[in-house]
Order: structure tokens, then sequence, then C-alpha cells
């Protein structure tokens, strides 16, 4: 914090006296002088270094100030608040959980959470250039300005797509948000519109170690322009924990925040608030320690019935119809974890399309939606969208499968979060035990591995 016009005063006047008493004591002879001169460079020299030091402090302040108001911000009403106010009761989860995928899905650039190589590095995508830089700790790109034109394909007068020759003026951007980190890292930067994000041409592969272009990361029609995408708009719903998008319809500004970032406890476990407050005395923790609390006011996923448990998961890793009546874009999502999903974002399951009204309705009016998000046989063809895929399957319509019957959240590797003895063939034989010794003549594979 800078100095107040107060404390300058202040000091002026300590300055002041001490040269008064520095010339006192030195009396009227000529070494006096140079007492009198040294002690007066050293007080301005003191002065203008404080002054020095106080505007610099305060243009970084306001840098700061500024790259965070071009990106989604955490802290959200609600009962939230955040993973760190956890950590001293439950520093073992807390651990257990920093170390995984989840908490880095979407982070504020830095030199610790950038991945992707930006040493001065060139590249081009349908017909433009790109230069990726690093500027004072910071990471930017130098770029054909996207509020001119979308860059990428256009279409000619025969209706044909042809790549873009138009010369852009050109803009540098700062990255401000990223998304993963574990197979890949996609980056943000800011419109002039509120906080809002636009995604950058290019990911990161981490493995490969190299750029590609976004669109060749995700399966889709090649021969269609580049997607605009808006992380407030299309990525918060599930890179982030209860999310607001909070768009201004007048002025297509947003004023984006979220509870946390990453995927926080929040996300599995329901807003803290009240429980922290109920536990905050010692006594309240002794009690709760001895006998197991019925209620905690906490949602232990596992605990929930067949149905309710993976929803908690399927909230994210699911395809989810949004009503109207969500009123999502101001307020995110109505859903908590121990609550029914189906009731307020069902998923989106073309078996079950005969019996869903909504969604018959919803097909009508995106005749593509289906087709875009699913193989004919009604399967799921978007990664990360297990759910769908479970509770489609017999082991969930007629048994008991969930996600926990595979996972655990805190004892477990992070690289897919297997809970133990659940890799390769005993994840399905721990239900299907008659099958131990049938694997390979049922497979038709001597080494009989179910998941390659
Ligand atoms: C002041 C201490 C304190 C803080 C802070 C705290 N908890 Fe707890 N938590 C407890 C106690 C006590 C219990 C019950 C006994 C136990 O399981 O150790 C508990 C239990 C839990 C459970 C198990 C619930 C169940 O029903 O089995 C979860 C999940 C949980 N806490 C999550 C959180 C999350 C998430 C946060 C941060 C938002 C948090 N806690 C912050 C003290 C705390
Ligand atoms: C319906 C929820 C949902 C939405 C919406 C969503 N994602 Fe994802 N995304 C996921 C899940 C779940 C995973 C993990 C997938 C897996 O590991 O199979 C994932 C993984 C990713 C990864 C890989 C991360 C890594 O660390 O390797 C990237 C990159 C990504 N998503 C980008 C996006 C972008 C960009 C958008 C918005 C245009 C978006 N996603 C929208 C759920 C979603
Ligand atoms: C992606 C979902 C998810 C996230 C994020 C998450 N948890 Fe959990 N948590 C679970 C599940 C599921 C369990 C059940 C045990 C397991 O799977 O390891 C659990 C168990 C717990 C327990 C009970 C431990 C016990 O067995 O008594 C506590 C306490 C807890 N989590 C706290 C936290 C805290 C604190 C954070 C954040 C620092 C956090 N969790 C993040 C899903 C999550
Ligand atoms: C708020 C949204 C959200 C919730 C809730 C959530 N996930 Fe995820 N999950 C994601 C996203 C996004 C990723 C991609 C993270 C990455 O890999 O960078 C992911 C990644 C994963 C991965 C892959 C980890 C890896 O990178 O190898 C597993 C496994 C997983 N989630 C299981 C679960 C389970 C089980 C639950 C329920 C307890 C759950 N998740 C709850 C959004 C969510
Ligand atoms: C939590 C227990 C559980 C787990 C784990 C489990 N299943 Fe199942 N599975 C069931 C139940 C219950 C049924 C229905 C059996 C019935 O109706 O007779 C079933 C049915 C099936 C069927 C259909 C059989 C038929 O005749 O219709 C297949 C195939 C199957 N499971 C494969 C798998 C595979 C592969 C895995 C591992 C990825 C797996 N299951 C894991 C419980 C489980
Ligand atoms: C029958 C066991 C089983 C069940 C049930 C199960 N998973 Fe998995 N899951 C696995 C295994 C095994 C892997 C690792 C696959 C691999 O190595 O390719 C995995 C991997 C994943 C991944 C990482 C995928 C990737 O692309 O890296 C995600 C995300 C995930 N599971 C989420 C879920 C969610 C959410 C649920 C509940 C809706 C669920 N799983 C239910 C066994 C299961």
């Amino acid at each position: 914090m800078g100095f107040s016009f107060l404390e300058w005063i202040l000091l002026a006047l300590v300055a002041w006296a001490t040269w008064i008493a520095a010339a006192r004591a030195a009396g009227g002879d000529a070494s006096a002088r140079g007492v009198r001169t040294t002690v007066g460079v050293t007080v301005l020299i003191g002065f203008l270094g404080a002054a020095g030091w106080t505007y610099a402090r305060g243009a970084r302040i306001q840098h700061f100030t500024e790259v965070r108001a071009a990106v989604p911000s955490q802290g959200r009403p609600g009962g939230y608040v955040s993973s760190d106010a956890c950590q001293s009761c439950h520093p073992g989860e807390y651990q257990s959980w920093h170390r995984t995928f989840h908490r880095t899905m979407t982070q504020y650039a830095s030199p610790e959470s950038v991945l992707g190589d930006f040493n001065e590095v060139k590249l081009e995508w349908r017909g433009e250039r790109y230069r990726m830089f690093r500027r004072d700790g910071e990471f930017w790109a130098e770029m054909p300005d996207p509020d001119e034109a979308a860059p990428g394909l256009r279409v000619d007068a025969a209706g044909r797509l042809i790549p873009s020759t138009a010369t852009h003026h050109r803009v540098e951007s700062r990255i401000g948000l990223l998304t993963g980190s574990h197979h890949m890292q996609i980056y943000w930067t800011a419109y002039a519109k509120g906080n809002r994000q636009r995604i950058f041409p290019f990911a990161w592969l981490k493995e490969d170690h190299r750029w590609a272009p976004v669109d060749a990361t995700f399966l889709r029609d090649p021969t269609l322009p580049s997607a605009n995408q808006s992380w407030n708009a299309n990525c918060i719903s599930c890179h982030a924990t209860a999310g607001q998008p909070r768009p201004d319809s007048r002025s297509d500004q947003y004023a984006t925040r979220t509870a946390e970032l990453g995927i926080s406890c929040e996300a599995c476990h329901g807003p803290g608030e009240e429980h922290i407050r109920r536990y905050s005395s010692p006594l309240a923790r002794y009690l709760a320690h001895g006998s197991k609390p019925a209620d905690t006011g906490m949602t232990y996923p596992p605990h929930l019935d067949r149905v309710k448990s993976s929803q908690a998961c399927g909230q994210c890793h699911g395809i989810k119809w949004i009503p109207a009546s969500e009123n999502y874009q101001e307020n995110g999502f109505s859903f908590r974890p121990g609550a029914d999903l189906q009731t307020s974002t069902p998923i989106v399951q073309p078996s079950k399309i005969a019996e869903a009204k909504w969604l018959q309705d919803a097909v009508r009016n995106s005749p593509k939606f289906l087709e875009e998000h699913y193989w004919s046989d009604g399967e799921v063809r978007v990664s990360g969208r297990e759910y769908n895929g479970m509770i489609d399957s017999p082991c969930y319509q007629r048994g008991d499968l969930t996600c926990f019957s595979c996972h655990s959240l805190h004892k477990s590797d992070p690289d897919d979060q297997l809970a133990a003895h659940r890799e390769g063939n005993e994840a399905c034989l721990q239900c299907h035990s008659k099958m131990r010794d049938q694997v390979p003549a049922h497979t038709h594979h001597g080494r009989a591995i179910f998941f390659l």
C-alpha cells in the first residue's frame, strides 16, 4: 500500500526536524555546511526513492486490477466459501484434491499455470499469422484483430468455403485465462466486453509438446469455419465451480463470476458456509468425531442413493438440457449435489426421447442437436460425458452401478482417479464374478483386458 497524503506530511515534518537538528548540532563552521548538505541530499534521495517506490507500486496494483477485471472472477453469493476455507479442518482431503486435474481445469494465466511455449513462436492457420511471446511475466499473442472479422474461412461467390485472404489490422492480446492441464491447454483472450473471454485458435498438446489448431482437437466437420467460442457462454458450465455467466443483454457485456475457477470441494460437496459455522467450535468438532454425525450439512456423494450419487458427477460429465425456467445465465444452475438433477436440468438421452416431451420440442427447434452429440444408436460421442453412457447401461438400469463403483476422488492417482483394485477386469468382476474364470473364452482374447 502507498503512503496517504497525511503520512507524506508527517514524513516531511520528520525530515525537516532532522535537518534542523543536524544544522543545530553542527553549529556554523565549514564542516557543518558539509553535514547539512549531506543530510539534505540524503533526505531528498529518500523522498524521491519513496515517491518512486510508491508510484511503481501504485502502477503495479492498477495493472493487476485491470488484468483481473478482464477475466471472470472468483467468489459469489449462495454460501460458497472456496477450498481455502476447508483446508484447516480437512488437510488430507485438501491435499489429495490439490493434486487433481479437477483443480487445475481453469486457471488464470501465470508462469506457474501456462504450459505452452510462448517464446517468440510464429504460427499460421487458415491464412492468418500469429506470434506468441512473453512480456514482463505475462503471455501475449500478436494476431489479426478478432473484432474486425472472424479470421479463417470465407464463403466465395459460388458458396464455397475458401481461406480468408483479407489483411486484418493486427493487435496484441494478453492471455488472461486458460483451460486444461492434463492432455492439452486452451487459451483465452479478453474481448472489450466486460470479462468475456474469446478462444485463442491454438491449443498446446502436452504429450506431443507442440501447438495445434483448436479446431483440430475436437471431433467436428473440418470444412466448417472456426467456432468463435466464448468461455463465459460455452465452457463455464462444467469447467468451474458454480459459475454464473451474467451477460447484460443490452450491452453484450459480461460480469461473470464463479465460486472458484477450478472444480473444487463445493462442486461435489455443496456450498460450505453453513457447515463451517456449525463446526467452528472445538466442542462441536469433538462431538462430531466421537459419533459419526447423521447430518453434517455437507453432501457425501457415495452415501446418496444410487441415482443421486452419480448425479453429483453427471452435472458435468453428462449432456444436460437447460430449461428457460432455470434462468441459468443470471443465476447459474440451481442444482446442488444431493438434489435430483432430472428435476432442474434433465440429461438428454436419445433412448428416452419417446417419454420426454421437452426433448421432442427441443429437437424440433434444433434439428442437428442429436446428430452432433450422439451416434445414430443413441450412444454419446462427445468425450467427458460418461454419465450419459453409464445410465444407459444394464449395469445401472438393473443393478447398482455408480461412478463410485470404480472411482475414488481422494484415494486415487490423479490420472483417471480410479479407486484401488479397479483397474482392468476387476472393475467389472466386482459384480460379474461368475465371469472370472471365463474371461478369455468370453472376450476371445488370450490376455483378457476389458480396458485397452
Ligand atoms: C471448522 C472445521 C471444519 C471446516 C472449516 C470444514 N469442515 Fe467439513 N467437517 C468438519 C467436521 C467436524 C466433520 C464431521 C466429522 C468428520 O467427518 O470428521 C466434517 C465433515 C465433512 C464431510 C463429510 C460429510 C459426511 O456427511 O460424511 C465433508 C464432505 C466435508 N466436511 C466437507 C467440507 C468442505 C467442502 C469444507 C470447506 C467448504 C469443509 N468441510 C470445511 C469440520 C470442518
Ligand atoms: C457438459 C460439460 C462440459 C462443457 C460444456 C465443456 N466441457 Fe470441456 N471437458 C468436460 C469434461 C467432463 C472433461 C474431461 C474429459 C475427459 O477426461 O474425458 C473436459 C475436458 C476438456 C479439455 C481437456 C483438458 C485437459 O486437461 O486435458 C479441454 C481442453 C476442454 N474440455 C475444453 C472445453 C472448452 C473449450 C469448452 C467450451 C467451448 C468445453 N470444454 C465445454 C466437460 C465439459
Ligand atoms: C470431484 C468431486 C470432489 C471434489 C472436487 C472434492 N471431493 Fe471430497 N469427496 C468426494 C467423494 C466422491 C468422496 C468420497 C470418498 C472418495 O471418493 O475418495 C469425498 C470425500 C470427502 C470427505 C470425507 C472423507 C471421509 O472419508 O470421511 C471429506 C472431508 C472431503 N471429501 C472434503 C473435501 C474437500 C475439503 C475438498 C476440496 C479441498 C474436496 N473434498 C474436493 C468428491 C469430491
Ligand atoms: C463442476 C464440474 C465437474 C464435477 C462436479 C465433476 N467433474 Fe470430473 N471433470 C470435470 C472436468 C472439466 C474434467 C477435466 C479435467 C482435466 O482433466 O483437466 C474432469 C475430469 C475428471 C476425470 C479425469 C481425470 C483425469 O484427468 O485423468 C475423472 C475420472 C472425473 N472427472 C471423475 C469425476 C467424478 C467421479 C465426479 C463426481 C464425484 C466428478 N468428476 C465431478 C468436471 C467435473
Ligand atoms: C455394480 C455392479 C456392476 C458392475 C461394476 C458392472 N456391472 Fe455389468 N451388470 C450389472 C447388473 C446388475 C447387470 C444386469 C444383470 C441382469 O439383469 O441379469 C449387468 C449387466 C451387464 C451386461 C448385460 C448382460 C446381459 O445379459 O444383458 C453386460 C454386457 C455387462 N453388465 C458388462 C459389464 C462390464 C463390461 C463391466 C465393467 C466395465 C460391468 N458390467 C460392470 C452390474 C454391474
Ligand atoms: C465400471 C467401472 C467404471 C465406472 C462405473 C465409471 N468409470 Fe470412469 N473410468 C473407468 C476406467 C477403468 C477408466 C480409465 C480408462 C482408461 O484408462 O482409458 C475411467 C476413466 C474415466 C475418465 C477419464 C477419461 C479420459 O478420457 O481420460 C473420466 C472423466 C471418468 N472415467 C468419469 C466417470 C464418471 C463421471 C462416471 C460415472 C458417471 C464413471 N467414470 C463411471 C471405470 C469406470
